[in-house]
């Protein structure tokens, strides 16, 4: 049996969502594996914006870009999640059609700086509110280390409060059935536009 990862389910999620000419968001670039996922997937008339705290993220996530020709289509900000409503333009409020957060550190730097639920809660609701009528929001969260059991929990109670039209949250875990393995929020949007 192929075991299939958590961020694999997530990317293949995502890309049911987006087309050719689609907004998308990478809320935590880290190394920008899932901003090049995005990029590929929105094609040349699509935009993508990624943010992260850590001006090296920025720099690793542009040159994966670059490598691969994809830099036109990706807006980076060395800002906040918390702040996207600040970075994505007007014109594009209502047109997001996903959105991926991939919580905690960023892998091969300093591990103190992780996603805190504070923001990380602000970024999701401000999220929330830049979707398109058919959209999708991922967020992989990591229990297993300092921090990351509180956001988990946290993010659990929000998106419980969530669920309900037009949202419908889902939650998928590891097969690792540990307490700290990671897991994956999927929180979809369907509007009737009838
Ligand atoms: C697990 S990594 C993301 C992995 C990434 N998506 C990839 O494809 O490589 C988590 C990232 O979140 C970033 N981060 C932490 N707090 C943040 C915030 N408030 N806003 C945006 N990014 C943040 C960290 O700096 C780190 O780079």
């Amino acid at each position: 049996m192929k075991r299939i990862s958590l961020l694999e389910l997530a990317h293949d999620i995502v890309g049911s969502y987006l087309e050719p000419g689609a907004i998308a968001l990478d809320a935590t670039l880290g190394n920008g594996h899932d901003t090049v996922f995005l990029a590929r997937r929105v094609g040349e008339a699509g935009q993508v914006f990624g943010f992260d705290i850590q001006a090296p993220a920025l720099v690793s996530s542009f040159q994966r870009l670059i490598q691969q020709d994809l830099q036109q289509r990706v807006t980076l900000r060395l800002a906040s999640h918390a702040d996207v409503l600040l970075h994505v333009p007007k014109q594009y409020h209502g047109r997001v059609k996903a959105a991926m957060f991939n919580l905690g550190y960023l892998p091969g730097a300093d591990k103190a700086v992780i996603t805190h639920v504070g923001s990380t809660l602000a970024a999701l609701e401000a999220v929330s509110g830049l979707l398109a009528p058919r959209a999708v929001i991922t967020v992989l969260a990591y229990p297993g280390h300092a921090g990351g059991d509180l956001e988990a929990q946290q993010l659990a109670a929000w998106a419980q409060q969530l669920d309900g039209a037009p949202f419908a949250v889902e939650l998928i875990l590891s097969s690792h059935d540990k307490p700290t393995a990671p897991r994956l929020f999927v929180i979809r949007k369907q509007v009737d536009l009838l």
